[in-house]
């Protein structure tokens, strides 16, 4: 029975604490937030989702792509169809090529993925001091403690620059980038939206939201794979229980 609990306890541990624990110890420095969607009962807290989208989309779609979502995806997320249909229209979208060989530009569709800022890297690069502006579909996922890695980035900007460091031309200090050295000017601060669901718009919460929104962006079935997580737990317990029950008879029967 204890070899039994001991797997059960290895399996919860191994299925709660995920891979971004696992990884590097930069997060010693790093803001810990507590998000609604950590832990095995984590979940999405919509209307934040829907203020980080807000975030995303008057700022950091400037500059950033998000190459892995369809508008349509938004709906998940409770805007409704009619909202995402407009959104999509909203943008423009180039199509093609048509019967003569052209492309064209057309109205978006939900299907649509979000359109790029840039043409490709190198406009990007150009445009921003030679750094490129990663995608930020699954630039939660491709830092250690993404989340709050994130959140500490965007409100760690205005420190002094320590003695001895120069930074360069074009580029900011920010103790949370590895380096010390951005080439992104601090792009949050307090009212850099006005929220549509009236909420006040500090730096603190614009970055939170936008993290929540992120997460969203890179895991959108995290809520299904949490659900099937204590699902297959459950079974596991009861099915324990069972092979339990069924060794002790067994084992009475032959004694
Ligand atoms: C004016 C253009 C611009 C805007 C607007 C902008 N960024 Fe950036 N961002 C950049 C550039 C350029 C880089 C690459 C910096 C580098 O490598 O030094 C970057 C890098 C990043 C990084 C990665 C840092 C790392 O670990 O490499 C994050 C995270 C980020 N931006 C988040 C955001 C968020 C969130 C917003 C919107 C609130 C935003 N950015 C708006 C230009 C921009």
């Amino acid at each position: 029975m204890h070899i039994s609990f001991r797997l059960l306890a290895a399996l919860l541990l191994i299925t709660t604490t995920g891979v971004a624990h696992a990884q590097g110890h930069a997060e010693a420095k790093l803001k810990q937030v507590d998000w609604p969607f950590d832990g095995v009962f984590g979940t999405f807290d919509k209307p934040a989702i829907q203020r980080g989208f807000q975030v995303y989309r008057e700022v950091c779609s400037a500059c950033h792509s998000l190459k892995r979502v369809p508008f349509r995806r938004l709906t998940d997320v409770g805007f409704s169809e009619a909202e995402v249909k407009s959104l999509a229209a909203s943008y423009t979208m180039t199509d093609g090529p048509n019967d003569m060989g052209e492309m064209y530009e057309r109205p978006g569709r939900p299907s649509d993925y979000f359109p790029k800022p840039y043409p490709n890297d190198n406009a990007a690069r150009a445009a921003n001091n030679g750094a490129l502006p990663p995608d930020q579909s699954l630039l939660i996922k491709s830092r250690p403690d993404g989340a709050n890695y994130i959140y500490s980035l965007l409100t760690s900007y205005g420190h002094e620059v320590p003695e001895g460091m120069s930074i360069p031309e074009g580029a900011h200090y920010n103790p949370i980038m590895p380096g010390g050295v951005i080439k992104m000017a601090p792009p949050l601060s307090d009212d850099s939206v006005t929220y549509e669901d009236g909420t006040s718009a500090t730096l603190d919460q614009e970055a939170r939201d936008l993290v929540q929104f992120l997460q969203w962006a890179a895991e959108p079935e995290m809520m299904e794979r949490k659900s099937m997580g204590i699902h297959v737990m459950l079974f596991l317990a009861a099915m324990t229980c069972f092979f339990y029950v069924v060794k002790k008879r067994i084992w009475s029967d032959l004694h």
